[in-house]
């Protein structure tokens, strides 16, 4: 398996990308199609490892799965008869196994889903997910490394308030109250494009939802569900990956498929280090023609500054010019990476949540270790400003979230590839 980056340095791309459907939201597609028995089709699914874990974990659940690469057209079928067990060597691998959890109980009253565990980046628990489906009327405990939800006599719409607006416990929450009995309030709910998305696929299937993108959800509960066939949105997350690629890499990138609403701060960000952006007709151009300035940035849930772009916002102001403070208010832990980038030579203090960084020139070249997704498209990025060749290992870190990564890099004159 060609596990490790080879990342040569000095690399200012230049080119066409084009963005596919975004991760986070799939994976949740996916697990809320599990609400209506039938074919359910989505578009725009994106060839990446965490597609593959959720399919394996909806074939062994009975569903009858179906991906067509070229046009990432996925056809999910799923039985009367459901499974409703999810195994801990799937739901260990891609934390996102996780949001079965309210499709089940609403279906089958009962689902037993392995506890995620610990995570590289911060501790990521589940309290908000399980006090939600309690609050619908779901009985939950753990036994043997899983919990066990139960609500044999179906669930029941509640008023319900997070304490955080947990993207993954709204989701939960929203997939579980379609089907409950009556009414259910969510507020301080996440307003990720992600959850307007699956959203608007529940309606699709006949959900009544209505305050998607706000932080009060009001779901008023059906009898059931019908499949759909629901085109994903672009991968935001994507998207801003290529538009710092192009700003730490003095480069000038024209990314098709895109839609720039939904970076309206990491855009602002950007312009702010310099860069210079305008829109085309289906995406944006991100062009840089001198060393990036130094900005100050504090991850934020939806609108934001995303969290899941905390490793290229620090790559960035590793070769800025002057001082940045970045600040981490979603993961406690997801500054782990920033070992890895002072490896290759990044100024770069950290203090609790606050990583003071000293912008250099140039990076120095070393092999170095992904420790999740997007640390990992990070560092490549850091790479390709580093003096000679830099490993990356953990490969399959970005798999799982971006398609092609090298041969989309090589595309834009980068010399990336995969070594073993
Ligand atoms: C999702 C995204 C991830 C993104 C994150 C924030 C997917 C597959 N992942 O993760 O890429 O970085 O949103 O935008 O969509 N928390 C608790 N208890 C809970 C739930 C969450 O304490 O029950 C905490 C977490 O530890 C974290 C914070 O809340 O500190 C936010 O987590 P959450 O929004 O739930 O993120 P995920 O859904 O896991």
């Amino acid at each position: 398996m060609l596990d490790r980056f080879k990342v040569v340095g000095g690399a200012s791309l230049k080119g066409e990308v084009s963005v596919t459907g975004a991760k986070n939201s799939v994976l949740k597609l996916m697990a809320a199609s599990l609400l209506a028995v039938g074919k359910t089709t989505i578009r725009n699914v994106p060839e990446i490892a965490d597609v593959e874990i959720m399919s394996e974990l909806l074939t062994r659940l009975g569903c009858k799965i179906e991906y067509s690469a070229p046009n990432g057209t996925l056809n999910i079928d799923v039985p009367e008869k459901l499974g409703h067990r999810a195994d801990y060597d799937l739901v260990r691998k891609m934390r996102a196994s996780i949001n079965v959890l309210g499709p089940l109980v609403a279906r089958l009253g009962e689902a037993e889903v392995a506890l995620p565990g610990g995570d590289a980046i911060g501790s990521r628990g589940l309290d908000f997910h399980l006090k939600g489906l309690a609050e619908l009327g779901a009985k939950a405990h753990n036994e043997h490394g899983y919990v066990i939800a139960e609500a044999p006599h179906g669930l029941v719409g509640a008023e319900i308030t997070l304490d955080f607006p947990s993207v993954g416990a709204t989701e939960n929450i929203m997939t579980a109250a379609v089907l409950a009995k009556g009414k259910t309030i969510l507020d301080n709910a996440a307003r990720e494009p992600d959850i307007v998305d699956l959203g608007n696929f529940l309606i699709s299937m006949g959900a009544d939802i209505t305050g998607l993108g706000t932080p009060k959800i009001e779901i008023i509960g059906v009898k059931t569900l019908t499949p759909t066939d629901h085109t994903t949105l672009p991968d935001r997350v994507v998207t801003g990956t290529w538009a710092f690629a192009a700003a730490i890499t003095q480069g000038d990138i024209t990314i098709h498929n895109c839609r720039p609403s939904d970076l309206e701060v990491p855009l602002d960000k950007l312009v702010l280090a310099g860069a210079v952006i305008t829109t085309t007709k289906d995406g944006i151009r991100v062009k840089m023609d001198r060393r990036p300035k130094a900005i100050d940035v504090a991850t934020l849930p939806y609108p934001g500054f995303p969290t899941d772009l905390q490793p290229m916002i620090i790559a960035l102001n590793s070769i800025a010019d002057g001082d940045a403070i970045v600040t981490e208010n979603v993961f406690e832990g997801r500054f782990m990476f920033v070992n890895e980038l002072t490896r290759l030579g990044a100024k770069i203090r950290v203090d609790g949540h606050h990583a003071a960084i000293s912008g250099i020139p140039q990076l120095s070249s070393a092999p170095v270790v992904a420790t999740d997704i997007r640390a990992g498209a990070g560092l490549i990025l850091a790479g390709l400003v580093s003096d000679g060749v830099t490993f990356v290992e953990g490969g399959y870190h970005v798999d799982r979230g971006y398609p092609n990564f090298a041969e989309q890099l090589q595309a834009l004159g980068a010399d990336v590839s995969r070594v073993d």
